[in-house]
């Protein structure tokens, strides 16, 4: 099976942006870490960042005629503005996990929301990187089912 995993804007500054909220591991450090563990089960793990919400909604376009079976998305900022990419991801009909570094109900009033949690098989928040390995690990046991 096939796993993509997709992040957004700011994302690709991980490590140097704001460590004390969102860590001091890069986003490759993250990406490498999860094609390792699909690789290990013998799926196949792809990935992208991207600060322009129309690659996101390209990308998860191109998702639904790949054949992708399940999506990880940290949609960053666009978590709380993008009807657009929530669209997007309605339109393909892939299920998928969302994920936030930061416990973003702990934070300012307009992270609260979410265009996505309402259409999301789970949400992770709050624990750092972990909380892209957890997705992984439910989403394994979602293909496999
Ligand atoms: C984030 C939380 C968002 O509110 C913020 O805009 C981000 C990152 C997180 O992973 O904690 O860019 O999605």
């Amino acid at each position: 099976s096939t796993i993509l995993v997709l992040h957004g804007p700011n994302l690709n500054m991980l490590g140097t942006r704001e460590p004390e909220v969102y860590g001091y591991e890069t986003l490759s450090d993250i990406d490498d870490r999860l094609k390792e563990t699909a690789a290990a089960h013998g799926h196949h793990l792809l990935h992208l960042q991207s600060n322009a919400e129309y690659e996101l909604i390209d990308r998860v376009h191109e998702a639904r005629t790949e054949g992708v079976d399940f999506i990880i998305i940290n949609p960053a900022a666009f978590t709380h503005t993008s009807v657009a990419l929530r669209d997007a991801i309605l339109a393909a009909g892939i299920p998928f996990i969302e994920v936030h570094l930061s416990n973003v109900h702990a934070r300012e009033p307009f992270r609260h929301h979410s265009y996505f949690s309402d259409i999301a098989e789970g949400v992770i928040c709050g624990l750092g990187s972990q909380g892209y390995d957890l997705a992984l690990q439910a989403a394994l046991q979602r293909i496999h089912r």
